[in-house]
């Protein structure tokens, strides 16, 4: 049987209770008893704290408690980061000594019976500081950059040389340096980070909004010094993250501080503003790339050298250079990422971490080199292509860019693009049409999950897994239904919880790849048992058949070239003892990890206009088309790709932070301010998949499709803007004023 490659477009589960307002998110939560934590922030980004008065506050009615490094409970797990990542695994020591890193910090909550006293109480706490030089950080630093101890995915390295690159340059017909900026960046999920938290007995219990259960389970746990099986952590529904949500923040530990303080459940919901610096944000980064190509258009010779931030805690690097050694055949390269240290808060993924910004650079980079050798972008791109990973020299597992490539253009009508840049106009405007690759690893982790197949035919799916608001929840039961032949609605879920069996963190698009993947292999185990409970019973029409010839369909167990022969699910397991058939599996990588190389490619596409006079960029068009092997649900993967080109939109024509480099403040931390892109700036968007069968990349066939969006989206507007209007731009944003 042909397997399906783009699965039903069927609607979230959890759909109906989000429209109509009946899913309670983690901050609508409520317990008997429930009182309320409201942050005070530093005003100053480097130095301590001399005094904290707390005497107005506390004359209020309804205040508990001012927690603050004076009295807050002192946690033993600080530094035993048994995770392995960096020296404070991105939770700063809050509340823990007197301390100020960065503007904007955390120095005390205030606990109250109501919010709003809580909020009054807040605004009361007066402050004072001995403050240190602040260093705000790119672009203005002018200290001297730190090698970092290691990439993110620990198996990038941090710089790479292949070839010789000196030699390549001297051997290119026509070089190009440029330069690229991109900003600090916050991720703004629509829903704040939230988390309520209870005590009961040494057993604490965490409504909370986290990109990975089990991980922020482990980490809260590790951090108070008590057993995981203590700490239950319950995320039913997420309103985005992009990132802000993986990382174990500060306030994961703040919550069960306060909790524990006051006697009380506690619950503390982040305000927007916030939002911009305790919980992450995206480096700023100053990427040089180098590119030397042959008259007729072969690259000869590239390098790209990112330089990023970090905060004075931490030692998270934005890995810009990663997608550049592996994207196009160029025998000599070299890539190296540097960081400094900033009164900012920890830098952390968001939205494509080091792909989306050095992707951006290198795209750019490729169109403007295709531009000078006077060879069409998409052509110049397709002398390059790289049959196998240059950088890792393996095959890949499957690579479907060409098709992505082709069926773009045709679709996009890429061959009437004009040959000269500010060639076409439409009245006012300069309309241009750029393109560019984009691209996304497939990350796997370890993930198990538990199938039951009940006796009345329906099947219980459990597994640890959260869904950020993408259908994650949707599709596991898709898969499951798939594997067993039944429709997804037999399946019922048990997820978003840590009493369910553990899952991945999802971050890096690996929550399909990896859960996904686990769900289907626990669907084929049982599969399997409840075959040979068939072909091994007298009793039934299935007696003695081959496995490989039942197949299951329509809940019943067929042979595949008689489907009259056969019974239900139903009726095997009646004669069979009346009990389920369960399996629990732990999936994780095997022997493609090293012997292939596995990402999603895809060809994005953008017109633009660009009003001459105003300098207002209109995306007029814009389509996605992505290999991504499998996809499970044609409707949620195509919503995460056009989110993710919406993403792209903000990145290139809106989204930064201003930041105050007097005292390292963001002076925009607010969605009035911070600009992202609405309705009305996104008109005509598509995307499409490509059908590719990849049996290698994992079980469930699938490849991460929650970052590819954004990764080529970026500079292939940057590209067309140079299309319409002759003038490249290396900083982003591209707004108005540096249009004009
Ligand atoms: Mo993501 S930024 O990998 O959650």
């Amino acid at each position: 049987m042909a397997k399906k490659l783009i699965g039903d477009p069927i609607d979230r589960i959890d759909g109906t209770q989000k429209v109509t307002g009946s899913a309670r998110y983690s901050a609508d939560v409520k317990r008997p008893g429930l009182v309320h934590g409201v942050l005070v922030m530093s005003t100053v980004a480097n130095g301590t704290i001399q005094t904290l008065d707390t005497t107005e506050t506390l004359r209020l009615p309804g205040i508990l408690a001012v927690m603050s490094h004076t009295n807050a409970p002192k946690l033993g797990g600080m530094d035993k980061n048994k995770s392995g990542e960096t020296a404070s695994d991105r939770v700063l020591h809050v509340f823990q000594d007197n301390l100020v890193h960065y503007n904007n910090q955390p120095i005390a909550m205030v606990i109250a019976d109501t919010f709003e006293q809580a909020v009054e109480g807040a605004s009361l706490v007066r402050v004072t500081y001995a403050t240190e030089p602040v260093k705000p950080g790119l672009p203005t630093s002018t200290d001297k950059p730190l090698t970092p101890p290691r990439l993110p995915r620990v198996d990038d390295q941090v710089d790479t040389t292949r070839g010789d690159v000196k030699k390549g340059m001297a051997g290119a017909a026509s070089t190009l340096e440029a330069t690229y900026k991109t900003p600090t960046q916050f991720h703004n999920a629509l829903e704040p980070h939230a988390v309520l938290s209870f005590w009961e007995g040494d057993k604490l219990t965490m409504y909370t909004t986290t990109q990975g259960i089990s991980g922020y389970q482990k980490r809260v746990a590790e951090l108070f010094g008590m057993p995981k099986e203590n700490v239950r952590v319950i995320t039913q529904y997420l309103g985005g993250g992009f990132g802000s949500k993986g990382t174990t923040f500060s306030q994961a530990m703040l919550g069960p501080m306060a909790a524990k303080l006051v006697g009380k459940p506690v619950k503390l919901v982040l305000k927007r503003e916030h939002m911009f610096g305790m919980v992450g944000s995206r480096s700023a980064t100053v990427q040089t790339m180098n590119v030397g190509a042959t008259a007729d258009g072969q690259l000869t010779a590239m390098t790209h050298d990112t330089l990023a931030q970090t905060s004075a805690f931490d030692e998270f690097m934005e890995p810009a250079g990663t997608i550049t050694r592996m994207l196009y055949a160029c025998p000599n390269l070299a890539t190296t990422h540097k960081f400094i240290k900033a009164n900012v808060g920890s830098t952390s993924p968001m939205r494509a971490p080091g792909e989306a910004p050095g992707v951006f650079a290198l795209e750019c980079a490729i169109d403007e080199m295709a531009d000078k050798l006077k060879i069409d972008p998409l052509q110049f791109r397709l002398k390059n292509y790289a049959e196998e990973d240059p950088h890792r020299n393996r095959p890949f597992s499957s690579k479907s860019l060409r098709e992505c490539y082709q069926q773009g253009a045709d679709q996009f009508g890429w061959s009437k693009r004009a040959k000269q840049p500010r060639a076409t106009r439409d009245g006012n405007y300069l309309v241009g049409m750029g393109m560019a690759t984009t691209v996304y690893p497939v990350n796997r982790g370890e993930s198990t999950a538990m199938v039951r197949l009940n006796t009345d035919g329906t099947v219980r799916l459990e597994t640890g897994t959260q869904d950020l608001g993408t259908g994650t929840f949707t599709i596991m039961n898709q898969l499951a239904a798939e594997v067993l032949g039944l429709s997804p609605d037999q399946v019922t879920l048990g997820a978003g919880d840590s009493k369910y069996p553990e899952a991945v963190g999802s971050g890096g698009s690996r929550t399909t790849v990896t859960t996904g993947s686990a769900v289907t292999q626990a669907a084929q185990e049982v599969l399997k048992k409840a075959k040979k409970m068939a072909y091994s019973d007298k009793k039934s029409p299935l007696y003695a058949v081959a496995e490989a010839e039942i197949e299951a369909k329509n809940g019943r167990l067929e042979s595949k070239s008689d489907p009259k022969k056969g019974e239900s699910f139903t009726s095997l397991l009646k004669r069979n003892g009346n009990k389920p058939i369960e399996a629990t599996t732990l999936s994780k990588s095997g022997a493609e990890k090293e012997t292939h190389s596995m990402s999603a490619f895809g060809a994005i596409f953008v017109e633009v206009r660009v009003d001459e006079a105003l300098g207002e960029v209109r995306i007029s068009r814009m389509l996605g088309n992505i290999a991504a092997g499998k996809i499970v649900n044609a409707k949620t993967a195509k919503s995460q790709i056009l989110g993710g080109m919406v993403w792209g939109v903000s990145m290139a024509l809106h989204e930064y932070a201003a930041l105050d480099t007097r005292n390292a403040r963001i002076m925009n931390p607010n969605l009035a301010e911070y600009h992202v892109p609405v309705n009305a700036d996104i008109r005509d968007i598509d995307a499409i998949f490509i059908d590719e069968a990849d049996e290698t990349v994992n079980p469930a066939g699938v490849k991460g499709i929650g970052e590819i969006g954004i990764v080529g989206t970026v500079s292939a507007i940057a590209n067309a803007i140079y299309h319409a209007t002759g003038k490249r731009h290396y900083d982003l944003p591209i707004t108005v004023e540096k249009l004009i």
